[in-house]
């Protein structure tokens, strides 16, 4: 792909490419031949590609305000997945997860201990104290979203509210640490230190994802690690960052029941907040919210 200044960009923008992406390659080729640790140039995103995503999300996101409007004592998670089932076919999308990989239904609902990957079911009903994890994720004309949020059920202990609003937080510094030709690791760095600072420790077997064009795209975004590390993030990437976070240890094991549901080892527990975003030339767009 050599392309003349006066040519229209490759993105599909319309602007000639002096105009559009060239300033762009030349640095993302710079920094490549320095022998920096890039993104493939198929995960970056065109302008049109970026306006399905964000369609899609809008569609995530409304899901998850309704599910904030309806939960309640009482109910159970499969009554949850109902809801965000039929409000995703309204509007023209599909849940993500419904069949993906054999899982059997359309949202993840994780209570407690549980850390990720919860199957909704009829049998499984929210009580006064539960803290929980609802996990959207939409396609809509082949463009995925993904965002999940906590809810905390009646009476929370002082301890778990606590945890949920600690991981909450180690998303937001999470996304504060994502700079347009900065590292990757700056996220992980992020979290780790102020989950850590907190007592708790970060699970270790999950982390975020690039989706778009996929549900699961590269890069594996890092809850933990260290600053100044790992793939430079450029404008047009999208991912996940949707950290983990456990009041315990951060071991885990998969429930041999269902082999989807991870749960922590010594019981302790769990919280996550996830939003999608978007690397832009000057910071960075929650584009879940
Ligand atoms: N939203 C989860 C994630 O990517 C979905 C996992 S796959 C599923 O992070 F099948 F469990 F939904
Ligand atoms: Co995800």
């Amino acid at each position: 792909m050599k392309m003349n200044r006066n040519d229209h960009c490759w993105c599909g923008s319309g602007l000639k490419y002096k105009k559009c992406h060239m300033n762009f390659d030349e640095k993302y080729e710079k920094l490549r031949e320095e022998g920096y640790e890039m993104p493939s140039r198929d995960i970056i995103k065109t302008p049109a590609q970026i306006e399905g995503i964000k369609k899609s999300a809008e569609i995530t996101k409304g899901a998850l305000d309704l599910v904030a409007e309806k939960i309640h004592e009482g109910m159970s998670t499969e009554e949850i997945n109902t809801i965000v089932h039929n409000y995703t076919i309204e509007k023209g999308g599909i849940p993500a997860p419904l069949n993906y990989q054999g899982f059997p239904k359309s949202i993840c609902t994780s209570i407690n201990e549980e850390v990720c990957h919860g199957i909704p079911d009829k049998d499984i009903i929210l009580r006064s104290g539960d803290i929980i994890n609802v996990d959207v994720s939409t396609i809509l004309d082949g463009y995925f979203s993904d965002s999940s949020r906590m809810f905390m059920i009646g009476d929370v202990s002082e301890e778990a509210k606590k945890l949920v609003e600690v991981t909450k937080e180690c998303l937001y510094k999470g996304i504060e640490a994502v700079k347009p030709w900065g590292f990757l690791d700056d996220i992980g760095a992020a979290i780790q230190e102020h989950a850590e600072a907190n007592g708790y420790s970060v699970v270790r077997d999950f982390g975020g994802h690039g989706i778009g064009l996929e549900f699961h795209e590269e890069p594996f975004v890092y809850h933990f690690g260290n600053k100044g590390e790992g793939m430079i993030l450029v404008p047009g990437m999208v991912f996940t960052i949707e950290p983990m976070i456990n009041a315990g240890g951060y071991s885990l094991f998969v429930d041999a029941d269902n082999d989807w549901t991870a749960i922590t080892d010594d019981g302790s527990l769990s919280a996550q907040w996830e939003h999608q975003i978007l690397v832009t030339e000057d910071g960075v767009e929650i584009i879940s919210k």
